[in-house]
């Protein structure tokens, strides 16, 4: 028997560009300014990623060439040696909850081989249900809520009413919630950040069982590229919000009525996703500046080895320095 080098984790590459785009964000943290938040992450965030050696396109970036200096959709990142990539960023997914020093603001990014990652074009929602591995084969996005809620808890071994369902405080989603109260099952309401709500969905020990609800249709993407590696399922249907979205859509040949599973949104095992927490939730913990530097805690993940790494990493205060345009004297 003769064994093989392990082959390189690039989600240990990608982690060190989540934990910038965390760090330098999390000094916005409750100050009332998303676009200054977002910012500090993007700058720091496409920085990080001149050190990484990948031959990388942003696929799902901060919008087009003209509205987006910086990570937009087509732009060429990483050091261009390496394998060929379709990158997946969110420098600041949740920049309200930042914004505001609400839970569940993270910093994402996924990545897969190039061609390999669903391309949002003019979807800006999609409409989406979570849920873990054991109920994976029971949902249907085409059902009554409380029809897949009854078998969503058989599938878990619950009742209804131990479920926990994530849901985005959205007027458009009056119905879906009065649907899921009637049916008998709890409701945890968040007002941005369905990447976590999707990700406590399939993850175990969180006190989130299901998402559902209509959210950005990037942000499905790359909660895919999650679900990809630690199995579970997510459908998702285009759910535009207006009829420019709707016509836009047409016009580009999607398809409104396509049931999209995980397979579909991210088409190869070779994927990797990488969160670093900023405001710090029940699942994954922010920032913390300690007066010498800072801790962060990132989750990484690779769809080939299906291996999910938690890393808690201590930062120097060079480090701040090195990230951050704030001022520290
Ligand atoms: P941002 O980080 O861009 O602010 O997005 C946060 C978010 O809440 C996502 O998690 C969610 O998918 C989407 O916005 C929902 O959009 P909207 O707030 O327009 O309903």
């Amino acid at each position: 028997m003769h064994s093989q080098a392990p082959e390189r984790n690039l989600g240990l590459d990608l982690v060190r560009v989540t934990e910038a785009a965390a760090l330098a964000s999390a000094r916005w943290l409750g100050r009332g300014d998303r676009n200054a938040g977002d910012k500090a992450a993007v700058d720091a965030m496409r920085l990080s990623f001149n050190a990484v050696d990948i031959d990388g396109v942003v696929v799902i970036g901060e919008g087009e060439k003209d509205e987006a200096p910086m990570l937009f959709n087509g732009e060429a990142i990483g050091t261009g040696r390496g394998p060929r990539m379709d990158v997946a960023v969110d420098p600041v997914e949740g920049t309200r909850l930042l914004a505001y020093g609400r839970p569940n603001a993270i910093s994402v990014v996924a990545m897969a081989p190039r061609g390999t990652l669903y391309n949002p074009g003019p979807a800006f929602y999609m409409q989406k249900l979570a849920v873990p591995r054991e109920a994976r084969a029971v949902v249907d996005l085409d059902a009554p809520t409380a029809d897949n809620l009854k078998n969503i808890a058989r599938a878990l071994g619950k009742d209804v009413d131990d479920l926990v369902v994530f849901v985005l405080e959205k007027p458009r989603h009056e119905g879906l919630i009065r649907e899921i109260r009637e049916a008998g099952a709890r409701i945890q309401l968040h007002t941005d950040g369905d990447v976590a709500g999707a990700l406590m969905a399939v993850l175990p020990d969180t006190t989130v069982d299901v998402m559902m609800g209509t959210g950005g249709t990037p942000e499905g993407v790359l909660a895919a590229a999650a679900i990809k590696v630690v199995g579970g399922e997510m459908l998702g249907r285009l759910d535009p919000q207006s009829e420019r979205e709707r016509r836009a859509l047409l016009d580009a040949g999607y398809d409104l009525q396509r049931v999209l599973t995980v397979d579909d949104l991210v088409a190869s095992e070779d994927v990797f996703f990488v969160a670093t927490g900023i405001t710090g939730g029940d699942f994954l913990g922010g920032v913390h500046f300690t007066g010498t530097g800072a801790v962060t805690h990132s989750l990484v993940m690779r769809g080939k080895t299906g291996t999910v790494r938690k890393i808690e990493a201590h930062h120097s205060f060079d480090r701040l320095m090195q990230i951050s345009s704030i001022d520290y004297d």
